[in-house]
């Protein structure tokens, strides 16, 4: 229990910490309470404050921005979710974990589809958030035996697509090759029930090339590394990549961060799971082994031109995998059909162009069999079709800046720029919306708007795409140079669009002829003319294998700007949430942060803006609910309730707090807080205040507690007063009814038996006779109950006694105190008192044989107590209660030279006395001792009176309040210092010890007004008794003792 405590403590500490002190240890955890938000600098000294602390996520309010750690970080466990399971934005420090709840409860409270946009550049980290996202999902999200398969073909589907789609780049050894568009179905209990992928433009010249140090897709290394030695003899596959010219090309067949054996058994396992048969696995795995033949294939050109394959086996092989003719493969390398004017004319490739062709057709054959891997995936997530709202993830490959850039470089980029512009228009128009809602004046933020780039290339008729569109189709040989010469006379005039030509003296340099340099808005990206046969995809891979379909190709580029066009439609009409992603450094390595490489990427992801845009209204919003919660405890007004409406208690809550009018504003549902300055102060305010609250809750509970223990008494109590009571009055109305019953029956069955003589009924008769007799002979001795004892009256006066002996028994009083007797009815008042008497000599006998010998003794004293001074002395009635001692000084307290003297005297009572000089009546401390025979007044060790008991002459005491009693001598007795004044203050007691002792009880007398008492030698004296307001013994007038006494209520 105790390191329960303790860990929860450490627990409650670290999110404390995280939530509120960690921005001042490590920077802040969300930008907008960056206090310099305008400058760059500190934007990434903050991002490089935390991720030196591995803390790699940030908000900008709802965004996440997170930085590559290239490590594995202990920040994804179970514990880690349930942490963020169900707790605010705000309240926790920033995780992906947090988003991913947020976004997931925002679908489920307000119905409405959401989206995760993932950004950031190659190797930033966007398929890990995204796959972290998914695992999230997994795990936290209610779910059944039939929804667990599902949730595991979705985590099992990302090693199947990361196989075939993803690759090592110089940038990432992980590289996403292809765009990811994913959604997750929930239905009404938020259990995931579905799930979609589509996907876009893979980066399928990487079949045919690799730059130095890349590698082509996963799956092909893989298999040559993880297929057993069976399946590399049935494909025809020897295991040593370097063996194939589609896997040399980088010259990097193995990576050390990657393990392709391994890789390989994760992806054979997941592919059933995903619900791939063995026979569809076994074709797949064919077309791998296909596409890696197809790589080996050689020409060889004949004298007139003509080009024919010089590898016939690897030929043979190739068409036995795809399950085609041998003749027609052959043919469709090395010939081209073209139709003109409705006939078809085959004429033969010359050697590049078959080269080409070759390149085309293995390039096509894995691309579509990517697509067909991911509706294959897609059937077995098998999305319902239902009016729940979805979760969305899109995951798509990030800007990239190659030495050479390509076709695909350029869709990437201008996928990019898309999403750029989406994130911007949505980050600022729901920014601005909020503050239209809720009724903020609003100031406009300047904004670079990347639209002017996206109509340099999608423009319908002007852009990039359409001039590419025309010149692919225009019959002939399509040209670089005419491309080149068309876009410069099209787009030439666009300040972002730079050509050889066009360029100025410095750009020229780094431009050449045959490029054109796009100026993004992450950055500036040359561009190789897309015509050119290198990446034919346009001029030949295309229209190659749309041949064999016998349509007429779209082009890419329009296909893959329609699919975008698609793609931000659908992004534009859901709730967004971003994660923009970081790569901290370009060598992959953990702890390194590269500020040149960071910098450039918060430029082009546009977060300064974002940040700018955040905090040009207000750095902190609030809805009035969520402020007053929190912060209520630090004005009176508002704690522990506000009772009123919520915006008039945010009102007096920042009016305590003393916030200027410039510092916030209060919108509709929402307080703007305009400085996170304003916010920190709040925040201090309310950790100072904790400790206080901690007591007020822990009071309050405590009596809370005490009142719902009391409440649950106090209703167990009721309910058994209840039930008895009522059990006793249904027993009361029971007997009642039953008398009223035998009454009533009584009655009608009277009345019959007088009405019915025409029915006479002997029976009856004979039932009812007897109780009709008994009631008439009681009416009869109701009526002479006041006559003797007669046979009239007889019947009734022995129920009356009965019923009176019968009562009393049960009403006999039980102590000798109570004296309560029911009243006798008059026949029995004689017998009753009787009865009484009797009962009580009974319960005086019973009384007394329970007496002690003590008590006895008690007892006797305080009866002659009683005979002396009932009603004679003003103290008594307040000594009655309190009992005489035995003694009231202890066998100590009495010198032993005094017990010694006293010899086989015993001392019975011994009491502290104050002795009153005869003369000048000098108050002087004595103790009086009681012995069996005579009594003496002790001073200390020495014995300065005996009074012997037969000589005393009488004992007088005052009638009032006082302790004052005098003992009289013998004036004869010449021995005799004459009577001892004493005081004592327990007068009554000692009298009455001292008067049975001495047996002279009848000699003690009660004075009034004054004793008088002799002095030594005949002389007497007085002692004067008055009331007053406290008690005092002093000397008067005429020489008497005055003794005032107390009045006594
Ligand atoms: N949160 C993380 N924790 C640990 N390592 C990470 C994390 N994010 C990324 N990495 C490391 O960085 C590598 C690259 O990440 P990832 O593949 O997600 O990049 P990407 O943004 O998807 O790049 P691309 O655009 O090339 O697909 C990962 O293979 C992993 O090693
Ligand atoms: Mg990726």
């Amino acid at each position: 229990c105790g390191t329960r405590a303790a860990r929860l403590g450490t627990e409650v500490r670290l999110v404390m910490e995280s939530a509120l002190t960690a921005r001042d240890r490590v920077g802040v955890q969300d930008f907008v309470l960056l206090e310099n938000y305008n400058s760059e600098a500190a934007f990434i000294e903050n991002l490089r404050r935390r991720f030196r602390e591995n803390l790699i996520y940030t908000y900008i309010g709802s965004v996440l921005v997170s930085v590559n750690p290239y490590k594995e970080l202990e920040i994804y466990s179970k514990q880690q979710m349930e942490r963020y399971r169900g707790v605010s934005f705000y309240e926790i420090s920033p995780h992906i974990y947090a988003l991913s709840d947020n976004t997931y409860r925002a679908m489920r409270t307000e119905r409405k589809d959401q989206c995760i946009l993932i950004s950031g550049e190659s190797g930033a980290g966007k398929t890990e958030a995204s796959k972290k996202i998914l695992l999230y999902y997994a795990v936290t999200c209610p779910t059944n035996d039939h929804m667990a398969i599902l949730g595991d073909r979705l985590l099992q589907s990302n090693p199947v697509l990361e196989a075939f789609g993803n690759a090592k780049t110089l940038r990432n050894d992980n590289s996403s090759r292809f765009g990811k568009y994913m959604d997750v179905q929930f239905d009404f209990r938020g259990t995931p029930v579905g799930g979609h992928i589509l996907n876009y433009l893979l980066e399928k010249s990487r079949v045919v090339h690799q730059n130095h140090g890349e590698r082509n897709f996963h799956i092909f290394y893989q298999l040559l590394d993880g297929g057993d030695d069976d399946l590399l003899i049935t494909l025809d596959l020897e295991r040593n990549p370097q063996n194939y010219r589609y896997l040399v090309k980088g010259n990097c067949p193995r990576v050390s961060s990657i393990s392709d054996k391994n890789n390989w058994k994760v992806v054979m396992k997941a592919l059933p799971v995903i619900g791939f048969t063995e026979e569809e696995v076994q074709k797949l795995l064919n077309i791998i082994a296909s596409v890696l033949h197809l790589g080996n294939t050689q020409f060889g050109e004949g004298e007139e031109g003509e080009t024919y394959i010089t590898t016939e086996t690897q030929t043979s092989n190739l068409a036995k995998l795809l399950g085609v003719d041998g003749s027609a493969l052959r043919e469709a390398l090395t010939h081209k059909k073209l139709t003109a004017k409705g006939e078809e004319m085959i004429s033969p490739l010359n050697y590049e162009q078959a080269v080409s062709a070759r390149d085309a057709l293995a390039k096509a054959v894995y691309g579509r069999t990517f697509t067909w891997l991911v509706e294959k995936i897609n059937q077995s997530l098998a999305l319902k079709v239902t009016e729940f709202p979805l979760s969305w993830l899109l995951d798509i490959y990030g800007f990239e800046v190659l030495q050479q850039n390509s076709f695909e470089q350029f869709c990437i980029n201008y996928c990019n720029e898309k999403l750029q512009q989406l994130f911007i228009e949505l980050t600022l128009r729901s920014e601005q919306e909020e503050y239209e809602t809720e009724g903020i004046t609003w100031e406009t933020v300047q904004y670079f708007d990347n639209k002017i780039i996206c109509d340099l290339i999608e423009e319908k008729h002007k852009g990039i795409i359409s001039i590419l569109d025309e010149e692919c189709l225009r019959p002939g040989e399509t040209c670089d140079v005419s491309f080149l010469e068309k876009l410069e006379d099209t787009v030439g005039s666009h300040p972002h669009f730079i050509t050889h030509k066009l360029a100025n003296g410095k750009t020229r340099r780094v431009v050449s002829r045959e490029e054109f340099r796009l100026l993004h808005y992450a950055g500036e990206v040359n561009y190789n003319v897309m015509c050119q046969s290198d990446n034919q995809i346009l001029s030949h891979c295309f229209r190659r294998e749309e041949v064999i379909d016998q349509k007429r190709p779209e082009m890419a580029a329009t296909q893959f700007k329609n699919s975008l066009m698609k793609l931000m439609e659908i992004l534009m009409s859901k709730e967004p949430s971003y994660v923009r992603c970081i790569k901290p450094n370009d060598a992959k390595q953990p702890g390194r942060f590269d500020e040149v490489l960071v910098r450039h990427q918060v430029k082009y992801l546009g977060l300064m803006e974002n940040l700018r845009v955040r905090r040009a209204g207000f750095a902190y919003r609030r809805h009035f609910e969520a402020f007053l919660q929190r912060y209520k405890p630090l004005c009176p007004e508002t704690w522990p309730n506000w009772h009123g409406r919520l915006v008039d208690g945010v009102s007096t809550l920042v009016n305590h707090l003393g916030y200027k009018a410039e510092e916030y504003k209060l919108g509709r549902s929402k307080i703007f807080i305009r400085f996170p300055k304003t916010l920190f102060t709040t925040e201090d305010a309310l950790e100072a205040k904790k400790p206080e609250i901690a007591l007020t809750l822990q009071t309050s509970w405590r009596g809370y507690r005490e009142r719902a223990k009391y409440q649950r008494i106090r209703h167990a109590v009721i309910v058994i007063q209840s039930g008895w009571r009522g059990m006793k009055a249904r027993r009361r109305a029971k007997r009642r009814r039953q008398a009223a019953e035998l009454i009533r029956r009584f009655l009608s069955d009277t009345f019959l038996l007088f009405t019915s003589v025409s029915n006479f009924n002997f029976a009856l008769v004979v039932n009812i006779l007897p109780c009709f007799c008994l009631f008439v002979r009681f009416i009869k001795g109701f009526i002479y109950r006041h006559e003797e004892y007669c046979p009239e009256n007889e019947y009734f006066l022995d129920h009356v006694r009965y019923s009176f002996l019968k009562n009393l028994r049960q009403k006999l009083p039980k102590s000798v105190l109570d004296k309560s007797w029911p009243t006798p009815p008059p026949s029995l008042v004689e017998a009753s008192e009787h009865l009484r008497r009797l009962h009580m000599r009974n319960m005086v006998i019973k009384y007394c044989r329970r007496v002690q010998p003590e008590w006895k003794k008690q007892m006797m004293q305080k009866v002659v107590a009683s005979e002396i001074f009932k009603d004679q002395k003003d103290s008594y009635p307040q000594s009655v209660g309190r009992l005489f001692l035995d003694s009231r000084l202890e066998r100590e307290q009495i010198n032993l030279k005094v017990v010694q003297t006293l010899g086989s005297d015993k001392v019975q009572y011994g009491v502290s006395v104050t002795k009153y000089d005869r003369r000048g009546f000098k108050p002087r401390p004595r103790q009086l001792l009681l012995t069996n025979t005579f009594a003496v007044l002790v001073d200390r060790t020495k014995i300065k009176q005996r009074i012997d008991y037969a000589a005393l002459r009488g004992i007088s005491v005052g009638s009032l309040s006082d302790g004052m009693f005098v003992l009289h001598m013998p004036t004869e007795d010449n021995k005799q210092k004459g009577d001892a004044v004493l005081h004592c203050s327990h007068v009554i007691e000692v009298v009455t010890k001292l008067a049975m002792m001495a047996n002279k009880t009848s000699y003690v007398n009660i004075n009034p007004g004054s004793i008088r008492f002799t002095v030594a030698r005949g002389k007497e004296g007085i002692i004067d008794f008055i009331r007053g307001s406290e008690l005092k013994v002093a000397k008067g007038k005429r020489g008497h003792l005055l003794v005032v006494s107390q009045r006594l209520r």
